[in-house]
């Protein structure tokens, strides 16, 4: 399935398999989350838009054989009523909830003031409003299942924000407050938080961004989303605050942190 072979040493499959909510399961990182959960044994709540993708890889799960159950469940992260019912019908299905992964997302590139409205709504609600309902439906679940962890997939542009990208910067950037101010009121619930500063992947994520889609920093490398899902099953055994799954990504960020005038002159060359 294409997992790199350094998750492949370290990844064992689970003892008591845990059931697994992620949205964003339709493709990229969400599916191949799905795709490595299943073949680690856990139960997996695919959420997404497009239900023709779920159901191809329900069948792609069971084509392979793979131990973990799938329950498919179309929606809309920007819709609570429809989140709340994907949380619903997992505990109907599987009893129980321990893993929200928060991967619903889409970006968007342009100069703020020339984008459509409705283009940087979208992205606003999706990414910002889309994760604070898909937490509000799993915590009440996570705490009756005795705890549980909430993985927020962001960017590494959360941190360290780029030009002609202000809404999807923005709206990472408020993750990384998100996930430290849940951190604190969910310790107590067992609940843990921790949130992924992704680097540039390949998915169709450059291809359906909004604005001007295609890919940015076309020099940059990019991993592939099978590392990524690697990453987050890692997360859940080692339960960081913050993970960045490269030491390029991780550079990136601590450049930016500290050298924030060198690093937007970078980026002003990169996305201008
Ligand atoms: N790829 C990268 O380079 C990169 C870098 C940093 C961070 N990330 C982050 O990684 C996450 C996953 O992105 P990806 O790279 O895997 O892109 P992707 O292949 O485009 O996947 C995005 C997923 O989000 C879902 N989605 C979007 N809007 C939704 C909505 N309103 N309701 C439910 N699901 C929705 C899509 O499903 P439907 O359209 O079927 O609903 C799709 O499954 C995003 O949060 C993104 O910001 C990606």
């Amino acid at each position: 399935m294409g997992i790199s072979r350094f998750y492949q040493k370290h990844l064992m499959p689970t003892e008591n398999p845990r059931v697994v909510l992620i949205t964003g399961a339709t493709s990229g990182i969400g599916r191949a989350a799905t795709l490595l959960f299943a073949a680690l044994g856990d139960h997996v709540t695919a959420v997404g838009r497009r239900a023709d993708r779920l159901d191809a890889l329900a069948q792609e799960i069971e084509a392979q054989g793979l131990s973990g159950r799938i329950l498919p469940v179309a929606a809309d992260v920007t819709d609570p009523a429809a989140v709340q019912r994907a949380v619903g019908l997992t505990l109907a299905e599987f009893n129980r909830l321990d893993v929200l992964v928060a991967g619903a997302g889409i970006g968007h590139r342009g100069a703020l003031v020339d984008a459509d409205w409705d283009d940087l709504d979208t992205v606003l609600r999706t990414n910002i409003d889309g994760v604070l309902h898909s937490i509000r439906a799993a915590v009440p679940a996570l705490r009756a299942s005795g705890g549980g962890h909430i993985i927020l997939i962001s960017s590494i542009l959360g941190p360290v924000p780029a030009p002609y990208a202000a809404a999807y910067s923005m709206s990472k950037a408020a993750l990384e407050a998100l996930a430290r101010s849940l951190r604190g009121e969910l310790k107590a619930d067992g609940i843990h938080v921790s949130i992924l500063r992704v680097g540039q992947t390949n998915t169709e994520f450059a291809a359906r961004r909004l604005g001007q889609p295609g890919r940015v920093a076309t020099r940059w490398p990019a991993m592939t989303p099978e590392h990524v899902a690697g990453g987050i099953a890692r997360a859940l055994e080692r339960r960081p605050r913050t993970l960045a799954l490269r030491w390029i990504d991780a550079l990136f960020v601590w450049v930016g942190q500290r050298f924030p005038a060198l690093m937007d002159r970078l980026l002003a060359r990169v996305y201008g």
